[in-house]
């Protein structure tokens, strides 16, 4: 059932003796005997502490609603908390892939630690799903038949927000976020759009992540006087930067625009200072399909004293999904990728989001839409890009 490349003697050895004295071992009845080992490697910490836990009940109820099983198999839940601190991350993921010798990886929000973490999927031939962190490289250089993402990438609701910002007829913007991958990636995909429609970017202003010291960079953004501002934040930094715009006397004079990340799971605490905003992302609050009627209702039944299901949640859900689609395929080998890869390749999902396809590279090809915040909801305004694919630079399949 274990991929022969890893290395897991002693496993094996205890297995084909077990194998000997009942000559079942090996044979997809014995298998489907044993566990499924599952390991979440998410952040249950620090600015992304709230991503983490939607992301993980949205998984588990996509599982329960699997029986409790994948592929067949009973699934056994393994976690580490990855603190979103990428100088851990490889550490952590071998605490999941060695320690505890799990068959697939779940794993993770922040982009800096996937990559790590993919490469520690890579390097030990671990099949792994992304349920959040949008970093280019997982689905570009990384790519492969045991690496995938339920999310979406950094450059997709970046490259949306830029279509829409040109066709607002905003010219001249400042870009602000966290210096790091994500903000990078997202301030780089907006960009493109940005430029094709004649808008151009007069100052990109970063600050190290997870800061929340904006004031300096709000003064700024008061003096350079731009027709509007485009920016990535997500969890706690997100509900600080909203609040902080609007007390600072912007909102009325420079319209603040984000990747959805901005207001999706921190309207609760943002309050009326994010009513009004337009974010683009591959979700939104209340779509008209029946996926996301049953999951909302299933999610809030599953977890009463939760926040509602936001974006996290849905690709914590869809991570599931696509596990139980890949491995009914292989049987509940974890180890099979060219047959998991194909009956993902091939696959419709059903989501929340609204249904959707998978790149060759791994990524979700999906709809970006429009929202405007409503009260304590992202409500849809319009599509602003159809069935938009990552373009996967560097993916060599
Ligand atoms: C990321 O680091 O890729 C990231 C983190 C939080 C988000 C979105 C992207 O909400």
């Amino acid at each position: 059932m274990k991929s022969p490349i890893r290395p897991r003697l002693p496993r094996l050895l205890v297995a084909a003796a077990v194998g000997l004295a009942v000559g079942l071992a090996g044979t997809p009845a014995a298998q489907a005997q044993q566990k499924l080992k599952v390991g979440l490697m998410l952040p249950y910490t620090g600015t992304f502490a709230a991503l983490g836990v939607a992301i993980e009940n949205g998984f588990r109820l996509a599982v329960a609603e699997n029986g409790g099983r994948l592929g067949g198999r009973e699934v056994e839940y393994f976690k580490v908390d990855d603190e979103s601190d990428p100088a851990k991350a490889t550490d952590n993921a071998n605490r999941l892939i060695k320690r505890d010798q799990v068959d697939v990886l779940v794993g993770t929000v922040h982009s800096g630690v996937a990559m790590g973490l993919a490469k520690a999927a890579k390097d030990n031939n671990v099949l792994l799903v992304v349920p959040n962190a949008g970093a280019g490289a997982v689905t570009g250089p990384m790519c492969g038949p045991n690496i995938y993402r339920s999310s979406f990438s950094n450059w997709q609701p970046g490259y949306a927000m830029g279509e829409v910002m040109a066709k607002r007829g905003h010219k001249n913007v400042v870009t602000i976020t966290w210096k790091y991958a994500a903000g990078d990636e997202s301030v780089g995909g907006f960009r493109e759009a940005f430029e094709k429609g004649g808008g151009k970017i007069v100052k990109e202003l970063n600050l190290p992540f997870p800061n929340v010291e904006f004031q300096a960079l709000l003064t700024e953004i008061a003096s350079l006087k731009p027709d509007a501002v485009y920016t990535f934040f997500a969890g706690g930094g997100a509900v600080k930067f909203v609040k902080d715009y609007d007390a600072a006397g912007l909102r009325k004079t420079i319209p603040l625009y984000g990747a959805g990340f901005l207001t999706d799971g921190t309207l609760e605490a943002q309050g009326a200072s994010a009513e009004g905003l337009l974010t683009t992302l591959h979700y939104a609050d209340g779509l008209d399909n029946p996926k996301e009627k049953a999951f909302r209702g299933a999610y809030q039944k599953a977890y009463p004293s939760a926040l509602p299901p936001d974006v996290y949640a849905v690709q914590g859900y869809d991570a599931g999904q696509m596990l139980a689609i890949g491995l009914a395929a292989t049987k509940g080998d974890a180890s099979k990728h060219a047959e998991f890869q194909a009956a993902l390749l091939k696959a419709t999902i059903d989501s929340p989001r609204g249904k959707f396809t998978l790149s060759k590279s791994g990524n979700p090809v999906q709809d970006m839409y429009l929202r405007e915040v409503k009260g304590k909801e992202n409500r849809v305004v319009g599509i602003a890009s159809k069935a938009l694919s990552d373009p996967s630079r560097g993916c060599k399949m």
